[in-house]
């Protein structure tokens, strides 16, 4: 008889054996960052995750680096927005001055990474630029997010994070950051973003103003090819890490992706699949901790080599003790 048991006897064997482990250099942390805070401020719909002040947000970076933590994505939420976000490409802009905060403090240690979108710079609170018929110019907006990535760069970020699902936006990004010879910025792109209601606690640490909803420019759920499509694309037009977001609900993907590229492959463990685990274990229904780790050590399992998580600096405290 075959006795698969004999593999899980004893804590030892059952680490011996082990196939996926969850590292804290895998791991890396959102932070979001809010214009004007004098003190770090709660976000109601994430229990533990707060938008910073300058001064907290060093805190967390450092406390994130001394963990282990692999890396940092910065969020900014500015005090006032406009039609084309240019809060996002004023060096003075919350998210410009948060990057080279971040990155004078502990950009020697860490990977310091930059969201690059405009969806909280907008007094819309879409991703791009409107056209006089109120939907989302692509083009017009690929020539902002190009000018997102030269501050972003000059501020200092190792990495740009497109998130705003525009055709075309990795190959502008990537020739604007050539033009001025940031060559070593690499890109991070969200090749596969879902119009997803996982990120709806988000709307509320960004004190996002959308009315209405991504679905022509984000993933339909329903589509799995398609994804392949667009990950063809951010690679071919240079793309250095590709992302799969959510992560949980779109597991199927991340194996698809991870079995087709030759570049890392990131998941972003977002903030509905944060706030599901928070709210159920404060109403006793299910072990926290346990729970995390199983996630993360899931969302490993089916190919992500790097995974963004609100937990980040706890998991990565823990696995320090632990070893
Ligand atoms: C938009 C952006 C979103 C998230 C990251 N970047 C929201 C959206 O696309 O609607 C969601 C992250 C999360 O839910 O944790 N630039």
């Amino acid at each position: 008889m075959e006795r698969p048991r004999r593999l899980r006897a004893t804590p030892a064997m059952r680490r011996l054996v082990a196939q996926t482990r969850v590292a804290a250099a895998d791991l890396v942390l959102p932070v979001f960052v809010r214009e004007g805070a004098s003190e770090p401020r709660p976000i109601a719909t994430m229990p533990g995750v707060v938008q910073h002040s300058r001064d907290s947000l060093l805190k967390a970076a450092v406390e994130a680096v001394e963990a282990g933590v692999g890396g940092l994505m910065i969020f900014g939420v500015p005090e006032h927005r406009d039609a084309t976000g240019t809060g996002a490409t004023d060096p003075r802009g919350v998210l410009n001055v948060a990057i080279a905060d971040v990155v004078a403090e502990v950009g020697d240690a860490t990977v310091v990474m930059a969201d690059l979108c405009l969806d909280e710079f907008t007094d819309h609170g879409h991703c791009g630029v409107l056209d006089d018929r109120g939907r989302v110019d692509n083009d017009r907006t690929l020539e902002r997010y190009a000018e997102m990535a030269l501050a972003q760069a000059a501020a200092g970020a190792h990495v740009v994070g497109p998130s705003g699902m525009m055709d075309g936006q990795v190959a502008a990004i990537r020739s604007a950051l050539d033009s001025v010879d940031a060559i070593d910025v690499a890109v991070l792109a969200y090749a596969v973003k879902y119009a997803s209601a996982f990120f709806e606690p988000f709307r509320a640490a960004v004190e996002s103003t959308l009315d209405g909803d991504r679905r022509t420019y984000q993933q339909d759920p329903a589509n799995a090819r398609e994804a392949m499509r667009e990950v063809r694309l951010d690679v071919a037009e240079g793309a250095d890490l590709v992302m799969i977001k959510p992560a949980s609900g779109y597991l199927d993907i991340v194996r698809l992706v991870a079995d087709s590229v030759d570049v890392p492959v990131v998941a972003y463990q977002v903030s509905g699949e944060y706030a599901m685990v928070e709210h159920a274990a404060a109403a006793g229904a299910i072990d926290r901790d346990s729970v995390i780790m199983e996630s993360l050590t899931s969302i490993r399992r089916a190919g992500a080599d790097i995974v963004l998580t609100y937990w980040a600096t706890e998991v990565a405290t823990r696995l320090r003790a632990s070893t």
